[in-house]
């Protein structure tokens, strides 16, 4: 086995990654990009910074108005999500290749402030990011999730819960199954898998931070116990080959070394998947874009009240057919529909 050579990670950051399945690249965001797209955050959401008792949804998922290529946004990020896949060359040339301003708000509630915590293993939410394709044990669609921290994350402040140990069992469920899931059902199980884990680890951050997850990492939102705003953007680093466990080289990227790792084995020859590949339209892009209209109206309102006209507000959806088609395309929503449709009713806090 050749030793791999890394741009970003050093040796405590791949011990590090190897053994709890996720990694922090502290202050990789560039500031100019967080500045200008958290600046019309409020208008976007509708409520007054400085009033809460306007912010009538706890939580909501935000459509895209900007976007650009990820490591343009996020140079240390991008170096560091090269080394964990294997390099540049094995990601995707288009999907998850940009990255924006499809904001993750959790804004807490008054009411929660007063809350106790409740108990981690309980949550109703735990899972893996899948909306667009058949799940297997080597899929790469979704090789790492990433977190794009535009606030920070105190503790009890609503940052991403992480079940390190569950990924051995996440591992298994996926080797025992290589006819695969479709969208939703990837996560049947996973509640289960949970049960039976001991290592759990909330992300704190700074703004600015980026963390990174291995893809089959289970994990889950968190309450917001400050009601403050929490902004974050979760996008993912997806391959152009499935994950490969049957290496004659033995040259296993990182991703793939933490599931041979957790099933114990060196090599994977006899695995392999039972079921034709299928990528979808994204299942929850259908709550997101029904939001696009309303935002559109609120930002090109918020620009006429300084006199200036729709073209000073910076969103793709203003830009014409072409910008649109480009940025449908780049997101898999030219794709038919997968078997179990769109989801409309936005994702809640359980
Ligand atoms: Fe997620």
């Amino acid at each position: 086995m050749t030793q791999m050579k890394y741009q970003y990670l050093k040796p405590e950051d791949i011990q590090h990654f190897l053994q709890h399945g996720w990694l922090r690249v502290p202050d990789a965001l560039k500031q100019e990009y967080v500045d200008r797209w958290m600046a019309d955050m409020w208008t976007r959401v509708g409520y007054d910074p400085s009033d809460k008792s306007t912010w009538h949804t706890e939580y909501m998922h935000i459509p895209r108005h900007r976007e650009i290529r990820h490591e343009d946004f996020s140079p240390k990020g991008w170096a560091a999500i090269c080394d964990l896949v294997g390099g540049e060359d094995k990601l995707h040339d288009l999907y998850e290749r940009w990255v924006g301003d499809q904001f993750v708000c959790n804004f807490g509630s008054a009411e929660r402030t007063m809350q106790v915590e409740e108990p981690i293993k309980s949550r109703k939410t735990w899972h893996i990011d899948n909306d667009w394709f058949r799940q297997f044990l080597d899929s790469s669609n979704v090789a790492l999730t990433v977190i794009h921290c535009f606030t920070d994350i105190p503790k009890r402040g609503g940052g991403t819960i992480l079940c390190e140990d569950g990924l051995k069992g996440m591992c298994e469920h996926y080797y025992n199954h290589p006819e695969g899931f479709d969208p939703p059902y990837h996560n049947t199980g996973t509640f289960d898998i949970i049960q039976k884990c001991e290592r759990f680890s909330t992300s704190e951050a700074k703004a600015g931070d980026v963390i990174l997850l291995h893809g089959l990492l289970p994990h889950t939102n968190s309450l917001n116990y400050l009601h403050y705003a929490r902004i974050i953007t979760n996008p993912h680093a997806c391959l152009k080959e499935p994950l490969n466990f049957d290496r004659e080289d033995g040259n296993y990227s990182l991703i793939e070394q933490v599931i041979l790792e957790r099933l114990g084995r060196k090599s994977l020859p006899e695995w392999k998947i039972a079921r034709e590949r299928a990528n979808y339209h994204p299942r929850t892009d259908g709550f997101r874009r029904a939001r696009v209209r309303e935002e559109l109206d609120r930002l090109v309102a918020a620009a006429k009240a300084k006199g200036l006209d729709e073209s000073h507000v910076e969103s793709i959806h203003l830009r014409g057919e072409a910008a649109i088609k480009e940025h449908e395309r780049r997101h898999a929503y030219d794709l038919p529909l997968g078997p179990h449709g769109l989801r409309m009713d936005p994702l809640k806090m359980a």
